[in-house]
Parts: structure tokens; C-alpha cells; sequence
């Protein structure tokens, strides 16, 4: 897939940003080329534990209520720069495994985000999707789920995809299982399947693969993340975490995926 964004090539990007910069912000900003945009920017968002032991706070919660305020910030600096897709890695199938009382309060903070930013989301023009087993998030956050998702439908700017009880591994099963009952029942050639039928199984198969994954608190991993759609996203790991992760690191991210060669595998440019 190609970069693109909802940007004219030249047209200045300061006007499209409703909030008042910082001078590091707008220098950053005036650097960032219009046309070449991450269309599509995948998160993993890390680091929530260790910026709460860092703060001295006993419990991790504290890092994850810090982070829901960057997720707000991410998802008005996606929006405001034109990108088309903002993909947020919010909870995997593996936490889980976390403490009931961990699950509970990110459940409460998911619900929280979701009854309370429907009106932001819908000002700044910005579609809600989710992708992984979500009915595994139980009735009621599953309920407040749809409501943000059908009240936000109709909006044409951003998709934010929020990945909840998600796992690349957990997807491809669930792929799997498509595929193997259409073969069952005649509608899939098993020996005709191509790339373009796993691709379309996937949970938004809609979506173009990520130009840019960016990953926060320094850890080099993939963490079982969108592994059939990134074979050529652009990686970007940042030592910062993620309850500090502000518009300039945004930025930075964006600028740095500017300087990339793109080449898909095919020849160099030499
Ligand atoms: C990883 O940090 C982060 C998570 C498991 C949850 C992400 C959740 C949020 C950012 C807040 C709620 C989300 C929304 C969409 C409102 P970690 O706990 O693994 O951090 P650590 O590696 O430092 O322990």
C-alpha cells in the first residue's frame, strides 16, 4: 500500500491543528511533509506499569488512567495530522492472564473512555472500530462498545481501531476457522486459496496494512501484534512510556518514518 493523507501535497499542516503548539511541537510540525504521511499508524502502547512504579505509585492502575489521557491525545494528533487508520493495541488476549482486580480497572477505564469521548470522537470526525474476541470483554462493555462504534459510524475522517482481547495468533485462528468451514461447505476451493482470501478473514480485513508501528518503552517486540499485516510496516520504538507519550513524540515518530525508503522488497534505488 502507499502513504497518503487527507493533505493536499503543499499545503501547510499548522492550520489543520485546532490545539495551541508549544514551540518544540510547531518546529516539529513544519518539518512533517504533508503528502507523505503514515496513512495508517499501529500502537503498542507499553510501559504503564513502569511509569506508575516510576511516579512511586503503588498500584499500576495509576499508569494505565495516565495512559488513557495519551490515547486521547494520540487519537486527536492522528486526526488532526489527516491520517486515515489509528490501530491501538488497548488489551491482548494474554492480559488476561493479569490480576482480576488489573482486568477490572482497565474494563472500567475502556468503559469510561468509551461513554465519555463519543462526543469528542464525533467532533473531530472520527470513526470508532474494534478488532479481536470481543465478546470476551462480557455484556456490558460490550454494549457500551456498540453504542460508541454505531454513534460514531457515520463520521468519514479517522478509524480508530481499538484492539481488545486481541492477539495476531488469536486472529489467524480465527481465520483459520472461516476457512476451513467455507472449504467444508463447498463456497472455498482449498487448493485456489491465495493471499488476498487469508487477508480478507482477517477481523477488518477493510483496512490497509500499517506504514508505521510505533512501539513505546524501549522494548523490542512484537507482542503478538498484527503479525500478517505488518510484513512491511515501518517499526519505530521509542524509549518513552506510554502515559508520557505526547504530540511532539507523535511527531517525532512521523518525522522519522519520512526519512524510511519504502521498497517493499522490490530493487533498490541506486
Ligand atoms: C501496557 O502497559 C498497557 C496495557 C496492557 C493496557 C493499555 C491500556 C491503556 C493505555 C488505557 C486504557 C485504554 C483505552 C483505549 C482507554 P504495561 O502495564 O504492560 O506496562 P509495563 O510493561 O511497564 O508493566
Amino acid at each position: 500500500m502507499t502513504s497518503s493523507s487527507q493533505h493536499s501535497p503543499g499545503e501547510p499542516l499548522v492550520p489543520n491543528v485546532k490545539q495551541a503548539l508549544t514551540r518544540t511541537e510547531r518546529e516539529l510540525l513544519l518539518q512533517i511533509i504533508p503528502d507523505r504521511i503514515p496513512a495508517h499508524v499501529a500502537i503498542i502502547m507499553d510501559g504503564n506499569g513502569r511509569w506508575a512504579r516510576r511516579q512511586g505509585f503503588i498500584d499500576r492502575i495509576r499508569g494505565h488512567e495516565a495512559g488513557s489521557q495519551s490515547v486521547r491525545e494520540a487519537v486527536g494528533t492522528a486526526s488532526e495530522l489527516g491520517m486515515k487508520t489509528l490501530t491501538l493495541y488497548a488489551f491482548s488476549t494474554e492480559n488476561w492472564q493479569r490480576p482480576a482486580a488489573e482486568i477490572k480497572a482497565l474494563m472500567l477505564l475502556l468503559e469510561k473512555f468509551l461513554r465519555e469521548k463519543i462526543g469528542e470522537l464525533n467532533e473531530n470526525n472520527v470513526r470508532l472500530i474494534a478488532s479481536g474476541r470481543i465478546s470476551d470483554l462480557g455484556p456490558k462493555v460490550v454494549r457500551v462498545l456498540n453504542h460508541a462504534i454505531d454513534a460514531t459510524s457515520a463520521n468519514t475522517g479517522l478509524t480508530l481501531n481499538l484492539a481488545l482481547s486481541y492477539s495476531w495468533r488469536a486472529e489467524l485462528t480465527d481465520a483459520a476457522r472461516r476457512i476451513a468451514a467455507e472449504a467444508r461447505n463447498g463456497t472455498l476451493d482449498p487448493d485456489a486459496i491465495t493471499e488476498a482470501d487469508i487477508s480478507a478473514r482477517m477481523y477488518h480485513a477493510e483496512l490497509d496494512d500499517p506504514d508505521l508501528l510505533i512501539r513505546t518503552s524501549g522494548e523490542m517486540r512484537i507482542s503478538n501484534f498484527l503479525l500478517w499485516q505488518i510484513a512491511y510496516t515501518e517499526i519505530y520504538v521509542t524509549p518513552v512510556l506510554w502515559p508520557d507519550f505526547r504530540r511532539r513524540h507523535f511527531y517525532e515518530a512521523a518525522l522519522d518514518y519520512q526519512k524510511r525508503e519504502r521498497r517493499f522488497g522490490k530493487e533498490t534505488r541506486r
